[in-house]
């Protein structure tokens, strides 16, 4: 899910809804704003696009418009309870006065929901956010019983605002916005969000409002991302700084287990008790416009396009005057790295199949074992890991919980950790040992691309770091590669300038039913990607195998006309694995493919065999997806545009999962 918070100047109505243009590839089930002004708490949500909620409130505005310059906005991945208009947040108590937005799942909800129920709560979803908004009812209701508990001496409670509602009646706050109404970090609200935080278990990024407190918004979190925006006289509460890098680029990270109030003239930060905590204040070096489409009609049209600089951008200045990698917050020696004598890489979606790539690399370079694990099993089978286990987790949001739980396990089990994340201030770098940054600047299109190829890259770079502090490799050889990777965004630029072809056969294809992908060595991965982008954006059935396993049972499934793709490792430097592949692509033409064959230039030996070849640059072998895998994006995502299909938020996806 997406979530901004704001208070300001502004109208929060207008901020809520830019932040959440930018937050929309985050979730897009149902989307919802709260502002609270002029007095009251206003609500608007619904299911479905972003542009059904625009729709709702450009209808409704002349009629009940939503001044106010605090307020909210969410827009969802549904998880407990269907996208629907009544479980699309904001959230409110029983009273109207509490709005809450939440990211996350809250797994003790049910218990909690009973216990409301029993005192006479009526909720009006089925989600576990509710649980939130009348907690905290709960929550200020009991503070107001017995303001010395929870209000600090030195605030004189000021009157009751006429009409204000029973549960918050007794609570200080007058409906106006004034600069301060307690010591910074003891808000009544804030306090009441320490309390009940300290009963939710799970994960979440929680931001409430209430009616009677324009002043404030608070913000929690716990397992899930939450960053501050620190404006001048305007403060932002956001899912990621996407949503507010429009209005300033001052960040702050918010830790695990920390709640935030967040006032025009700045924040406190506070553990769940309560005690004042320092955030980390950073630059966000994006600018604004890296976070629009620029020109194209997709953002994913836009990341495809980005992907020599960003692979120019990951690899820059990452190698020392003595040849070894730099890492971006190295909390691990050479010595650490000449300790290892294992491998795991954990990640999920496209990040996994850059770390299957990764394998082949870690392992042929450094002959250490390597195994890739999707994050999601990791944990729970018990893994053999020790001190001297690196794992290597990879991420392009830094916030996939299943990833970031493996990372946890990993730790607890002594493991050094090195995270590869494209997020700067994410959790994942932040629960990790050291972190090597992709800098491929915001990718927004869900289906990712240009991150794809970071990882690959920055996988790469570890390999070789791991090769050259243990020795196996020498440092001429390490440079001999290094120089060949840095000719690598130069090829990326090639490929793309040569991918029409491509794009007319996937508009031909727009009605197949299925395609196979086959690959070899490190062309598996690149087909198990092919397969994954066009399921992820054309809805269509695509398997990845590799191409040895295909005559052990997949082949069944080759049918007259059915289009196969086929990514062939090089002749030169796979000439024992080549020849396999090239009967391979016999094998399923025998039996009515339609072959695609991706080959590098001067292949001629799949020629007789190609109904359709795509020829990209020769480089290494270890190298190669990162043109190989190029065909294959273009190619699923023109197919699902000649399909009619939304590209860059394809139906039930969210580009960051932050739930298990
Ligand atoms: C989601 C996205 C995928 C992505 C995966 C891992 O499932 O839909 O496109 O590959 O998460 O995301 P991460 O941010 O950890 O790389």
């Amino acid at each position: 899910c997406g979530i901004i918070g704001y208070v300001g100047d502004q109208s929060a109505l207008d901020v809520a809804l830019n932040g959440l243009r930018r937050l929309e590839y985050r979730g897009y089930d149902s989307s919802g704003v709260a502002v609270v002004g002029a007095g009251a708490l206003r609500t608007a949500r619904r299911a479905g696009k972003l542009a059904n909620l625009e729709k709702l409130l450009a209808e409704s505005a002349a009629a009940d418009p939503m001044p106010g310059t605090t307020g909210m906005g969410h827009t969802r991945w549904a998880t407990h309870g269907g996208p629907t208009d009544a479980n699309a947040h904001p959230h409110t108590d029983c009273t109207g006065a509490i709005a809450v937005i939440h990211n996350g799942i809250i797994e003790n909800f049910a218990a909690l929901r009973a216990e409301l129920e029993a005192i006479g709560h009526e909720l009006a979803s089925e989600t576990d956010t509710e649980v939130v908004a009348h907690l905290l009812e709960v929550e200020l209701g009991n503070a107001a019983a017995a303001p010395a508990a929870a209000i600090p001496e030195d605030v004189t409670p000021r009157p009751t605002r006429p009409g204000t509602a029973p549960a918050s009646a007794s609570v200080p706050g007058s409906g106006e916005p004034v600069g301060r109404v307690a010591e910074p970090g003891t808000h009544p609200l804030t306090v009441a969000l320490q309390r009940v935080c300290r009963r939710l278990e799970g994960a979440f990024t929680l931001v409430v409002l209430h009616r009677d407190f324009p002043e404030v918004v608070v913000g929690a979190r716990r397992n899930s991302p939450l960053v501050v925006g620190l404006g001048t006289g305007e403060t932002f509460l956001a899912s990621d700084v996407s949503a507010f890098i429009a209005h300033t680029r001052e960040a702050l990270e918010i830790g695990q287990d920390q709640v935030v109030e967040a006032r025009r003239d700045g924040v406190t930060v506070t553990d769940f008790a309560g005690e004042v905590v320092e955030g980390r204040h950073y630059h966000v070096d994006w600018d604004a416009g890296a976070a629009e489409k620029g020109g194209y009609p997709y953002f994913m049209l836009k990341e495809i396009n980005e992907q020599p600089t960003a692979l120019a951008d990951t690899l820059r200045g990452r190698l020392s005057a003595d040849g070894a990698i730099v890492l971006d917050e190295e909390r691990l020696s050479a010595q650490d790295f000449r300790d290892v004598d294992k491998v795991f890489i954990v990640a999920c979606g496209t990040a996994y199949h850059a770390g299957l790539i990764a394998k082949y690399a870690v392992e042929h370079w450094t002959r250490l074992p390597c195994e890739v694990e999707m994050a999601s099993e990791f944990r729970y089978r018990d893994p053999v890991l020790d001190r001297s286990t690196l794992v290597i987790a990879i991420s392009q949001s830094g916030e996939t919980l299943d990833t970031l739980m493996a990372v946890k396990h990993a730790r607890e089990q002594k493991a050094r950790v090195l995270a590869i994340c494209n997020t700067n201030g994410s959790t994942i770098p932040r629960e990790s040992d050291a972190v090597l940054y992709t800098r491929c600047g915001p990718e927004v299109g869900v289906a990712s691309t240009k991150t794809f190829l970071g990882q690959v890259a920055a996988c790469l770079l570890v390999g070789l770091y791991l090769a050259q502090v243990r020795g196996v490799l020498y440092g001429d050889e390490v440079a001999a590669y290094v120089e060949r990777l840095q000719r690598m965004p130069d090829l990326v630029e090639r490929t793309l300038g040569r991918l029409e072809p491509i794009r007319e056969l996937a508009r031909s294809l727009a009605d197949a039913k299925a395609v196979l992908f086959l690959g070899r060595h490190v062309g598996y991965p690149v087909a198990l990607e092919g397969a994954l982008k066009l399921k992820e954006l054309a809805y269509m059935h695509a398997e990845g195998f590799p191409a040895g396993e295909l005559k052990h049972g997949p082949i069944a499934l080759i049918e007259p006309g059915l289009p196969v793709i086929v990514v062939v490792p090089s002749p030169r430097g796979r000439a024992h694995l080549h020849g396999k592949i090239v009967s391979n692509i016999q094998e399923v033409r025998a039996r009515g493919a339609r072959t695609i064959v991706i080959a590098e230039d001067g292949d001629v030996a799949v020629e007789p065999y190609a109904d359709h070849l795509i020829r990209v640059p020769a480089t290494s072998s270890l190298f190669a997806p990162l043109v190989t895998t190029l065909p294959l994006q273009v190619f699923a995502c023109e197919l699902a545009l000649a399909r009619g299909l939304d590209v860059d938020q394809p139906r039930n996806l969210a580009k960051s999962v932050t739930v298990e």
